[in-house]
C-alpha cells in the first residue's frame, strides 16, 4: 500500500466509526454472511479459526470474531489496527481475536502461526487492492480444505465513482468490483462453487449533497 494510503486511513481511523454509514455496510454485509452461512449465525463454528484483510477498526471483526474460535485481523495502517485493538478488552469473553499491522501477502506470514483458517473474510478493501488475483491467490491458499473465502465491495457500475469524492480518488485502486472479474479469479485461485451475488444497496451522501444508493456484491467460494 503506497504510504500516502496508510496516512489517510492512519489519520481517519479514530473517528472512522463516527460514519454511520460506514458502521451500517458492515452489519449489513454481516447480515448477508449469516443469511448465506447459518452455521455460523447460530454458533456451530465456534471451533473453527478464521482472518479477515483490511480489517480496519474491526467493525466487522467484531461481530465474527465471537462465533469463532479464534480471530485475526490483518491491516496495513497503523491507525486503524490501534482503534480496533483498544476493542478488544470489550468483546465478549471467550473471544480471541488477534490484530496485525501487516499486508497478507503470504500464505506461510508467521502471523498465521503455521496453521490454515477455515474462514478468510474481506469488506470494502478489494477496492484498495492493486494486484487482486495476487491477494485472492494468497486468500486461498491461508484456507484448509472445505474452508471458505467470503469477500464483498460495492460493486462497479457507471456512477459507481461517486463511492469517494474526488479528493480520495487518488487513494483508491478501482470504483467498485466487476462481479465476473472477481468470479474469474476465485476460480483461478482453485475456488470451487464460486458465487458472486447482489448482497444489499447502501444508501450514502454523495458529492453534492445527494444520496445514492451503492449495490454490493458477496463473493463466496470454497477449497475444496
Ligand atoms: C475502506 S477501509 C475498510 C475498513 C473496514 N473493512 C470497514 O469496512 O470499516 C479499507 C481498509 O483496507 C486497508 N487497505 C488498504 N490497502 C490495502 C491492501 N492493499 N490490502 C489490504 N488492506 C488494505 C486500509 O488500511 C483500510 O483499513
Amino acid at each position: 500500500m503506497p504510504d500516502k494510503t496508510a496516512s489517510r486511513f492512519d489519520s481517519e481511523a479514530a473517528t472512522w466509526d463516527s460514519n454511520p454509514t460506514t458502521v451500517r455496510s458492515s452489519a449489513l454485509f454481516f447480515d448477508a454472511i449469516k443469511a448465506r452461512f447459518p452455521q455460523l449465525a447460530r454458533g456451530a463454528e465456534k471451533k473453527k479459526r478464521a482472518l479477515e484483510i483490511g480489517c480496519g477498526t474491526g467493525l466487522l471483526s467484531v461481530h465474527l470474531a465471537p462465533l469463532l474460535d479464534e480471530y485475526l485481523c490483518f491491516d496495513p495502517s497503523q491507525g486503524m489496527i490501534d482503534v480496533l485493538e483498544s476493542k478488544i478488552p470489550s468483546l465478549p469473553s471467550g473471544t480471541h481475536l488477534k490484530a496485525f499491522k501487516e499486508l497478507l501477502t503470504e500464505p506461510d506470514s508467521p502471523s498465521l502461526g503455521g496453521k490454515g483458517v477455515d474462514y478468510a473474510f474481506s469488506h470494502l478493501t478489494l477496492h484498495h487492492i492493486p494486484d487482486m488475483q495476487s491477494s485472492i491467490d494468497c486468500l486461498a491458499a491461508t484456507l484448509n480444505p472445505g474452508g471458505f473465502l467470503i469477500m464483498s465491495d460495492f460493486e462497479h457500475s457507471p456512477t459507481s465513482e461517486l463511492f469517494h469524492p474526488k479528493h480520495k480518488h487518488h487513494d483508491v485502486e478501482r470504483h467498485g468490483v466487476v462481479g465476473d472479474e472477481i468470479r474469474g479469479m476465485m476460480e483461478k485461485a482453485g475456488l470451487k462453487g464460486v458465487k458472486v451475488e447482489h448482497s444489499f444497496d447502501l444508501p450514502k451522501s454523495v458529492e453534492g449533497g445527494s444520496e445514492r444508493d451503492f449495490a454490493f456484491l458477496i463473493c463466496m467460494g470454497r477449497k475444496q
